[in-house]
Formats: C-alpha cells, structure tokens, sequence
C-alpha cells in the first residue's frame, strides 16, 4: 500500500527571521498530520518572533537553535534527513546559502546536507524583487533547490506586492512532491471528476451529492508523481490541484465532448466523474412558472466511458462504481459492459466514504480479481489506484 510520501520522512525544518516564522508553526503541523518526523532547526533572529518551544510542542523533537550548545547536530541532524525545508527563507539568509557562508544552525545544516531542499522566501516585495536577492535566488534554484515562489498580498509592512510566505498548503505540497516517487513521469493522463448539471429550465438544474474530492486527489497524486494531467471537472468547490490543467465543463454532453477532444493525447483515462444518468427531455429555454406542477421526462445521458472504450485507439481506462450496498456484482458487470481495465468499487453507505468525505473505502476490481482496501484519505486511495495503473499498464 502507498501512504503519503511525507510519511515517516524525516522532515528537516529551517525557521529564519521574519514575521512569517508564525506560519511556519502551521507548517508543522501540517506536516506532523502527514506523519512525518519533523524538526525544526531555528536562527537566532527567528527565536525573537516565535519560541522554540512552539516548535518543540508542535513537533515532538528537540528544537536547534545555538551551534554551540550542540556542536555536532548540524551534521549529525542532516545526516539522517530526507528533506530540508527552509521556511520563512529571508533575504538574508538567500544571500548566506547562496554564497557559502555557514555562521548559524540553519546554514551549517544547509551545508551538510545532501538531499532535496525547498525554500519559501518571505520579505518585502521591494527586497523581493531586488536585483541582488533575485541573482541570490536563481543561484540556489540553479543549484537545484526548489523555490516554493511567496505570494502577493498585504506585507507585514502595511504594504502590498509579492513577498508574503506562500501558503502553507502549496509549502507541504512542494514536499510530498519532492518525496514522491516519479513512475508515472512520461505518461499522460487524463481525470474526469465531479457531477454534471443536467438543465431543465435557465436557472434550475438535475444534479448529484459527488464533491470532486476523489478525482481531484487523483490528479494532484498523479502529478506528483510526474504525470501530465489533465482534469476535466464539472462544477465543485475545490481548488484546482497543483500541477493539473483544468477544464470545466457543466453538463454531460459538454463533459463527453471534452473527454472526446483531450482523450486523444491521453495514455490513462480515470473516469472518476458522478456523470448524470438521465437528461431532461424537454429543456425550457424561459425560465417555467410555478403553476400546478408538471411531468418531467428524462432521458438516459450519453456513457462517456462506452463512447471512448469502443474506439481503436483507447487509453488505458480506469472507471468508478458507487452502489449503495457491498455487493460487487453490479460493478463486475460494468467493468465488462463498458469495456474498462479495472474498476473502483465503493459502498457510499460504509461511514466515512460516503460523498464529500475527505476519506474512502474501496475495492480494485479487474479480470485477475478483486482487492480490498482499508478506510483511508482519499490521497491514499489515489496513490494505490495509481499503483494498480502503473502495475496493469505497463
Ligand atoms: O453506471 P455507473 O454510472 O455507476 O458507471 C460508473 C462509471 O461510468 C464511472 O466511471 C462513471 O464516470 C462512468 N459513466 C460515464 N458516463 C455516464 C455514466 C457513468 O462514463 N453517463
């Protein structure tokens, strides 16, 4: 089974000075509740912001601040790490890492260490963008560090432009990336996620309970992991996965014809979408009045994933199946009906992977049989989907 990438990595945390240090607090957290083995190495200006005790509390381990209180810690620490993340970065300690100069815990850690180093610069937007700190800067991504790039906003200062610390959520993200396995790099996929919206009248809509939560976890781990991925989603109150085109689309039919045009340069199709399984036959172009009530009739919606899987030139295809009860048969006889190479069985009545559930209970049905899987996040179900896509299609 894949877990998270982050889980029990040792996470080395580099805290430097800047108002942002309070964020970094979350950043442990964050990464604590991925289960990684964190800790935290502090500058002394740093400590004047936030004290390591923080750091301590929230990370379980010891906190590093003084070179001299513990003389072999900034190799011994690095030695056994397999990230370093340096968050806030200031302008000044860019400038140290990018030079060489090795006077505090951070930079020495810096130094001795091998592995993959992110960092998330903080500082004002005129620092930001000076020529010195920008020259600084392109040399450590020349040397391979990966820059997590600070945000626009409102400074500490009062003021407003690009230096505000990226959101914590895009720092834990760069890291599961650089601890991410990349067996899927060179292969192209394509997500399909959401419900659809089937129109009976301009303002009132036939949908579904599906959050997008499933197949947005399976595009974000799937670039990850090194995919190009494309996400075809109907509307969902999600933010676009890092690292994935979006394509938005509402209704069925503009759901298949999206599948049709991006389908072409896809090597897997995950067809993880809540498509609507009946259309109204009779769209009102005005909006209909009150009055007495009316007969509604529906009609079946076009199956997206028979219109592709009967076609020559097919992906590599990879459908869902929610019943409301753990009988697989239905599911076996879809994987065959609708010509898929293995289907994802899940019983939306089991406690915690029912609709917009931030965790999942499934099963992987193929020809060879069927594997079930423990109730885990929905990020942990895509990475043994994934896994089963990289084992089947070669
Ligand atoms: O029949 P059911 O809707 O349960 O089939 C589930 C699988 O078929 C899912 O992978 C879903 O995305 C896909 N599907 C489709 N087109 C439809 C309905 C479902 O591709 N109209």
């Amino acid at each position: 089974m894949s877990p998270s990438s982050l889980k029990s990595r040792r996470v080395i945390l580099a805290v430097t000075g800047g108002v942002a240090v309070y964020k970094a607090a979350d950043l442990v957290r964050r990464l604590k509740s991925e289960e990684a083995d964190v800790t935290v190495v502090m500058t002394e200006a740093s400590r004047r912001f936030v004290s390591p005790l923080t750091f301590e509390s929230l990370s379980g381990n010891k906190v590093y601040t003084d070179v001299f209180s513990d003389p072999l810690a900034h190799v011994s620490l690095p030695a056994g790490a397999d990230l370093l993340v340096i968050a806030p970065a200031t302008a000044n300690m860019i400038g140290k890492l990018a030079s060489g100069i090795a006077d505090d815990m951070v930079s020495l850690t810096f130094l001795a260490f091998r592995g993959p180093v992110i960092f998330a610069p903080a500082m004002n937007w005129r620092m930001y963008g000076h020529p010195v700190v920008q020259r600084n800067i392109r040399t450590l991504r020349g040397l391979g560090l990966l820059e997590v790039e600070p945000e626009e906003g409102e400074l500490a200062c009062g003021e407003r432009g690009v230096g505000r610390m990226a959101d914590v959520g895009r720092i834990v993200e760069a890291a599961k990336g650089c601890l991410s396995k990349k067996d899927l790099a060179g292969r192209r996929l394509l997500v399909v996620a959401g419900p659809t919206r089937e129109y009976i009248d301009p303002v009132r809509f036939i949908s579904n309970r599906s959050s997008g939560k499933m197949g947005y976890a399976l595009a974000a781990v799937a670039a990850r992991r090194g995919a190009d991925v494309t996400l075809i989603s109907g509307p969902v109150a999600l933010d676009p996965p890092p690292g994935a085109d979006v394509v938005r689309v509402e209704t069925s039919e503009e759901m298949l014809e999206a599948v049709k045009r991006h389908v072409r340069e896809a090597d897997i199709l995950v067809m993880a979408a809540a498509v609507a399984d009946f259309v109204p036959e009779d769209y009102s172009p005005v909006k209909r009045e009150k009055g007495e009530g009316f007969v509604l009739r529906l009609r079946p919606a076009p199956d997206i994933v028979k219109a592709v899987s009967g076609t020559g030139e097919r992906p590599f295809i990879v459908g869902f199946s929610a019943e409301t009860g753990p009988d697989t048969a239905k599911a076996r006889r879809k994987l065959e009906d609708k010509g898929m190479d293995f289907i994802v069985f899940n019983d939306v009545t089991v406690d915690g992977a029912g609709f917009d559930s931030d965790t999942n209970k499934i099963s992987i049905i193929d020809r060879e049989g069927i594997a079930d899987y423990p109730l885990m996040s929905k990020e942990a179900c895509a990475e043994v989907i994934l896994d089963r896509c990289v084992e089947l299609s070669g």
